[in-house]
């Protein structure tokens, strides 16, 4: 199911009712995802998800993108389909196992020559990143217990009325469960909680995909 809460004939409609309706080259990733890495491939957005994020980076002008979390790369490749002419996006993620399913596609796309992979722990990764704000959108789609470091990591260096997209907030409604005590449900619980809470950012929960809070500082 890629959009939670919702039927799955509804998603259907609002897909087949996006222009345009199908895109080939996700379409491909997603068998890709799916042939390669079996259950694993659930962990791509949905196509309403990604053209949402497409355009609002193309909408916002966005130069820079960071990725935290990109598997087999779905997401970046609605994102940098979304920069700017000349705009870079900076992918992080733990392993490369997945990089070369990610590069096909983004080949596929013509997309790769904007997008630059970095593998190992995200937060060692996104605190070598410049000090000054120059980030205008970023993804966080990894590992739950490491949100709000990421978080953290990402706000003191997004531009003006940039803005931190974080996927799964709803956990599939586990968030609600409160017995459901397990590590990434509490950490996304508190998570949730955390940003509601911040008196420096502004925040709004999408509920595309598994839910997407967008938080944008206060400035
Ligand atoms: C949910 S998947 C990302 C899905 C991707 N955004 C997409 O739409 O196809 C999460 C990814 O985060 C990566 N990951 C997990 N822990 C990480 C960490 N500490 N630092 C960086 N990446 C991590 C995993 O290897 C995995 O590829």
């Amino acid at each position: 199911m890629k959009s939670f809460g919702i039927p799955e004939d509804i998603h259907s409609y609002v897909v087949e009712r996006s222009n345009p309706a199908a895109d080939a080259v996700a379409e491909n990733l997603a068998q890709a995802s799916r042939d390669r890495f079996g259950d694993r491939a659930g962990m791509n957005i949905g196509d309403d998800q990604g053209r949402f994020m497409e355009m609002f980076a193309a909408a916002m002008g966005a130069t820079t993108i960071v990725e935290v979390g990109t598997f087999t790369g779905m997401s970046a490749l609605w994102l940098a389909r979304g920069l700017t002419p000349g705009g870079r996006m900076i992918c992080f993620d733990l392993v490369d196992t997945y990089a070369e399913t990610a590069t096909e596609a983004w080949q596929a796309a013509g997309v790769a020559d904007r997008i630059e992979m970095r593998f190992g722990p995200a937060a060692e990764g996104l605190a070598l990143l410049p000090d000054e704000p120059h980030i205008d959108l970023a993804f966080v789609d990894a590992d739950k217990t490491g949100y709000r470091s990421y978080l953290d990591l990402l706000l003191p260096r997004l531009r003006d009325n940039g803005v931190v997209l974080v996927d799964n907030v709803l956990w599939s409604g586990r968030v609600l469960d409160t017995a459901d005590d397990s590590t990434d449900t509490v950490a996304l619980r508190e998570f949730n909680d955390h940003v509601a809470r911040r008196g420096d950012c502004d925040a709004v929960i999408l509920t595309i995909g598994d839910g997407l809070t967008m938080i944008r500082p206060r400035r």
